[in-house]
């Protein structure tokens, strides 16, 4: 009898210890016993959790291989490990998920020049902390480490002006669509120039981003002048709207000051 209790409470005890760990389904074998590493082997777990990567659930494995079940096994290259790449590796181990960035990275003067220690993905991304990308990558501080700034602030000047034209029209299909007005094609439209628009960068071409872009901005330009015809034919219907509105208060105006002419008629 008090065995079994004994059990029970034992049994709660672990239950409650590792219910934390169970809500942590994401806790691999390789973020336990690297987390318990110092330095070179144990930073990689906390940068990793702040990451772009983390919060859609790619882990130590997916990049570097191996069985995240498994202790005694998980770096073996049996489990498929692959470990850690070497500076001209980097493009084909991002490149196995990123496939379209790395095709273009490899097509331009950085692919091209990675041999001679052109910037790779880990120099502008970093590698365990990884980010959402934004333009703020392109910056006088990082681009000038290896080359002058000036081709980089061309590129970045056309990325940034497109950039904010997306951004608008992104926001005025919004509105129109919460205004109720069908905005699917335009949105498709504007998707697609989207993917166009972030398949410029990696190739770090002046000329073809500006060749680029400046198609980009034509087709934007096509959808921003539709969302203009909306907003006429919009700001049409509230004038006609407004003038409406005036006609049935001057007719109820006149409607009072003649029933009140007609009253006073009456007692007089
Ligand atoms: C039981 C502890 C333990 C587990 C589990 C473990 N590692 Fe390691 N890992 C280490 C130690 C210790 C080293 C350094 C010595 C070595 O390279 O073997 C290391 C090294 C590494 C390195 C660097 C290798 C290099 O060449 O510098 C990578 C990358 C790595 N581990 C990834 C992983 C991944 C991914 C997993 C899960 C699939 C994992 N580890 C599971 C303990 C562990
Ligand atoms: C997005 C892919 C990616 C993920 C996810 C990732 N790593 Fe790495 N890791 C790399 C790359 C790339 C390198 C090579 C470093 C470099 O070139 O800057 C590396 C290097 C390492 C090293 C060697 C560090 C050194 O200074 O020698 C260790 C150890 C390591 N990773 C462990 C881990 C662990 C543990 C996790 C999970 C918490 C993890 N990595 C998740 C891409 C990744
Ligand atoms: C010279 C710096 C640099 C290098 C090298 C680089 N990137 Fe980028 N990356 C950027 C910048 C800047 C952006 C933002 C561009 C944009 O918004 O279109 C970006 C955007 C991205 C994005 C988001 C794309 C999207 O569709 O929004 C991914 C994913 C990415 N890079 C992965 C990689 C990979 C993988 C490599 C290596 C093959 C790499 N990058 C090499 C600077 C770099
Ligand atoms: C196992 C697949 C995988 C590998 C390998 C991988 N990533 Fe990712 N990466 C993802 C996923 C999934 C996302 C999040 C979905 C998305 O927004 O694209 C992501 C997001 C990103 C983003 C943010 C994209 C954005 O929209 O801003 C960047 C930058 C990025 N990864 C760079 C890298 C770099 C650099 C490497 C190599 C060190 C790498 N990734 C390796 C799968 C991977
Ligand atoms: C680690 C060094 C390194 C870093 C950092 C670096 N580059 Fe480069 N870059 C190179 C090398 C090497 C070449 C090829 C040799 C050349 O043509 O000068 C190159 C070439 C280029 C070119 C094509 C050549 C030209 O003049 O038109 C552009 C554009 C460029 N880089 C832009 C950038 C931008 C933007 C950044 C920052 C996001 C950046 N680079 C960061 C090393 C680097």
């Amino acid at each position: 009898m008090s065995r079994s209790i004994c059990c029970l409470f034992v049994l709660m005890i672990v239950a409650g210890w590792s219910m934390p760990a169970a809500l942590l389904a994401a806790d691999t074998v390789c973020i336990e016993c690297h987390g318990g590493q110092e330095g070179r082997l144990g930073a990689p777990v906390a940068q990793w959790r702040t990451s772009v990567h983390a919060a859609n659930g790619i882990s130590c494995n997916d990049c570097h291989g191996g069985d995240p079940t498994d202790y005694a096994m998980a770096m073996s290259p049996e489990r498929g490990f692959i470990g850690v790449p070497k500076y001209t590796e980097v493009p084909d181990f991002c490149g196995r998920c990123h496939v379209g960035v790395a095709e273009d990275y490899k097509a331009g003067a950085h692919g091209q020049a990675i041999d001679r220690g052109a910037a790779q993905c880990v120099v502008c991304h970093g590698n365990h902390a990884i980010q959402r990308a934004s333009l703020d990558l392109i910056n006088e501080t990082d681009c000038s480490r290896c080359h002058s700034y000036e081709r980089a602030a061309l590129i970045r000047m056309s990325l940034v002006e497109t950039d904010t034209m997306v951004r608008k029209v992104e926001t005025d299909l919004d509105r129109l669509y919460r205004l109720g007005f069908a905005v699917n094609d335009m949105q498709d439209r504007l998707f697609n120039q989207r993917n166009v628009f972030h398949r410029t960068f990696h190739g770090v071409n002046v000329d073809e981003v500006r060749q680029k872009t400046a198609g980009v901005q034509a087709e934007l330009g096509k959808i921003n002048m539709e969302v203009a015809s909306i907003d006429t034919t919009l700001g049409e219907r509230k004038l006609w709207g407004s003038v409406t509105i005036a006609i049935f208060i001057l007719t109820g105006v006149v409607f009072l000051l003649v029933r009140k002419a007609y009253e006073e008629d009456e007692k007089g």
